[in-house]
């Protein structure tokens, strides 16, 4: 049975998720709402958020339907769909929460005895720098909502942790999302990103990375979505992989009914693996360091999922034993203060074959010609027989692209990324 695919997003995560399922034998056509230029062969020009016209579209071109970002999940995209009998890859609103609230996210850890840092929640400004004080500030200070990943600011001083809670909690920096904050103990250790495919009741392992959140070379400056990745991840060893997905991930799944891709952010602490989130979605941009070294179908066990409730009857997945880079090339300003409308240059003068993958996310066409749409902008992915060689032919690539404003990071791969 072939299907039309619908993918919800427009991100560098989308393109390669779009790339994967065209390579699929079960899929006929392919529709990204509402995509970017990396994807304007499959767009279809319908806002992420805009549910009711998503589910309108599904419904009249029978598609099946994967939800890339999470935006639309903490709307209630798949509650929505189900409703309607759509078939949809993604969690519902309430499982989304293990991501789009950070207080519930560590309850639920905290009540299932799911190992992460210890913690306190507030709603008020001064207990709560109360409280950081009473830890020497040696903290992390947690906007509750989304905030696309920048939220969170990691501190080493009385002065760092104030500033920290006024930022989020006085003025308001991330909006909304910082009205709860989660005060929690610094962990140290080297930080890996593992990736599940869930049906319920179910995961199936989908690879690991090392993303680096950090805007500056040697992991300084403030968290960003993401400035690269690589993949898989070193210090992973497999006995303690499959702790985390028989311990962690499965137990998770079970007790919330998850459905998706579930992403668990880990830190690697003397004292095992410790929890410090979930997102509930594919990451971005681990997708683009994840999906190129995947060599089954990504579609066959999402449709196994959909369609007959579980992942069972899909093979597990096979992978390359190659490793790869990814090096994000973001906007002037980025994240705080983005600078779009650039002209891309280059582009032409990379060959999108032999192991150099380039996924798009803020980018546009006109007229024929790419412009920059968006803080994060083009993934350059390389994938070679070494985590050295994979950096070597990534960063290759990225020094035939530019733009008025470019900037990205030159160690990604080679940054220790560890917290002291
Ligand atoms: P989160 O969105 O909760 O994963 O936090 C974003 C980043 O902040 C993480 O990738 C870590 O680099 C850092 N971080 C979060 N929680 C902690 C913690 N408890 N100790 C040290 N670093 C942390
Ligand atoms: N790369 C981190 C995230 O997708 O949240």
């Amino acid at each position: 049975m072939r299907k039309d695919v619908l993918i919800v997003g427009s991100g560098g995560r989308e393109h390669a998720i779009a790339w994967k399922v065209s390579q699929s034998p079960l899929v006929r056509n392919i529709f990204v709402a509402p995509g970017n230029g990396g994807t304007r062969m499959w767009n279809v020009p319908i806002q992420a958020t805009d549910i009711d016209s998503l589910c309108n579209f599904a419904e009249k071109q029978d598609c099946l339907t994967i939800v890339g970002p999470e935006a639309p999940l903490e709307l209630g995209l798949v509650n929505h769909f189900r409703k309607k009998g759509l078939p949809v890859f993604g969690p519902t609103k309430e499982q989304a929460r293990l991501e789009s609230s950070k207080a519930f996210s560590k309850e639920f850890m905290l009540d299932n005895g799911l190992p992460t840092a210890k913690f306190k929640t507030f709603s008020n400004p001064e207990q709560a720098i109360d409280y950081s004080d009473s830890m020497e500030g040696n903290i992390v200070v947690k906007a509750d909502g989304l905030a696309s990943g920048k939220g969170v600011m990691v501190c080493s001083n009385r002065e760092e942790a104030r500033n920290a809670v006024r930022t989020i909690m006085v003025e308001k920096a991330f909006g909304k999302a910082g009205n709860v904050v989660i005060v929690e103990e610094k962990l140290s250790g080297s930080e890996v990103s593992v990736m599940a495919m869930c049906d319920g009741s179910d995961a199936m392992f989908l690879g690991t990375a090392v993303d680096h959140k950090r805007l500056l070379d040697g992991d300084r400056g403030p968290n960003t979505g993401g400035m690269g990745a690589y993949s898989p991840a070193a210090g992973l060893p497999e006995e303690v992989l499959e702790v985390v997905m028989e311990k962690i991930v499965k137990p998770t799944v079970r007790k919330t009914g998850f459905t998706g891709f579930l992403y668990t952010g880990l830190m690697m602490t003397a004292e095992g693996p410790m929890i410090l989130e979930f997102n509930a979605r594919f990451g971005d941009p681990e997708a683009q360091a994840i999906l190129p070294r995947l060599e089954s179908d990504i579609l066959d066990p999402v449709m196994s999922a959909c369609y007959e409730g579980s992942l069972g009857g899909s093979s597990s997945p096979k992978w390359s034993n190659l490793n790869t880079c990814s090096v994000i090339m973001c906007s002037a300003g980025y994240p705080l203060h983005v600078k779009t409308g650039a002209e891309i240059k280059g582009l032409k003068f990379v060959d999108s074959e032999n192991g150099i993958f380039v996924f798009h996310s803020g980018t546009r066409f006109q007229d024929g010609r790419p412009y920059t749409s968006g803080g994060r902008v083009i993934c350059v992915t390389g994938m070679a027989s070494s985590l050295e060689g994979a950096s070597g032919i990534a960063y290759a690539a990225v020094g035939k692209i530019h733009w008025e404003g470019e900037n990205h990071r030159t160690d990604i791969g080679r940054a220790r990324n560890e917290v002291p």
